[in-house]
């Protein structure tokens, strides 16, 4: 039997005392990677920025459930202990903070038990490898200078270090051309797992020709209005958004 992962009961938020999300629900099992799709300001952001607690991101009523524990009102702290994962959108910079340094504190904030420097280095290299990485990489400041495709590789990277329950990668496809966008999905793909789940949030169907969703999910105007399979994303993709917009107000 299929166990649920993560649920989202009717959430409404608010930015800037502006309500951006309204009404969402959304229930994930384990082993699904959902896709949500939706144009620009239809509130995906928001939502994932509220989903891992960011401050400025107001659930004004709604519950969020991870493994049937309500974790609606969790610091971004606890979530990610909770192995909650978020890839931002718009990564900042963090000089003067290597990348092997920045994900050694986010791997201690996470598993309790020490992990050696040199084991940890390793797990590193290892996977930096399977990105396509070059090994001097891990030595940069945390995105200082770094190109679009390189912000969403120390992403994944992150992610693959961090091997969280549940992630939400929000357009983490945005800025890559061709083949940085196999290998973010290839990164991606080895994170699937029979007990995890992932969010990939997302503007254009190219991403999931690469990471085969379960289900897809059109956002508009703050809410899902349509779900359906990766059919549903290729329609979009030759009929645009507008083709779901008037199919709703007829
Ligand atoms: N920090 C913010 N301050 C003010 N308005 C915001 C902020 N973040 C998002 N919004 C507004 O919320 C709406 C949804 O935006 P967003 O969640 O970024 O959508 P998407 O990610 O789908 O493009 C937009 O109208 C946007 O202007
Ligand atoms: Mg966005």
């Amino acid at each position: 039997m299929k166990r649920e992962l993560f649920r989202i009961e009717d959430l409404h938020i608010s930015v800037e005392g502006k309500e951006v999300v309204k009404g969402l629900s959304l229930t994930v099992y384990e082993g699904e990677v959902h896709a949500l799709m939706g144009r620009n300001g239809s509130g995906k952001t928001s939502l994932s920025c509220a989903l891992l607690g960011h401050p400025n991101y107001k659930i004004t009523s709604g519950r969020i459930f991870l493994r049937g524990k309500d974790v609606t009102g969790l610091s971004p702290e606890d979530r990610a202990r909770g192995r909650m994962f978020l890839a931002f959108q718009y990564p900042v910079a963090i000089p003067g903070v290597s990348v092997m340094n920045f994900l050694r504190t986010a791997v201690k904030a996470v598993f309790p038990e020490e992990i050696s420097v040199r084991d940890l280095r390793l797990k590193v290299n290892e996977k930096m490898k399977l990105l396509g990485m070059e090994p001097s990489f891990a030595s940069r400041y945390v995105n200082d200078g770094f190109s679009g495709g390189e912000k969403k590789r120390l992403e994944i990277l992150q992610m693959m270090m961090l091997e969280p329950q549940f992630a939400v990668l929000d357009e983490t496809d945005s800025g890559l051309d061709i083949d940085a966008l196999k290998i973010v999905a290839h990164g991606i793909n080895t994170q699937r797992s029979e007990k995890s789940g992932i969010l990939l949030i997302t503007h254009y169907q190219r991403m999931l020709d690469y990471v085969r969703p379960d289900y897809v999910h059109v956002m508009i105007d703050g809410n899902i209005v349509r779900s359906g399979d990766e059919n549903l994303a290729r329609e979009l993709e030759s009929k645009g958004y507008d083709s779901i917009s008037s199919a709703i107000a007829t």
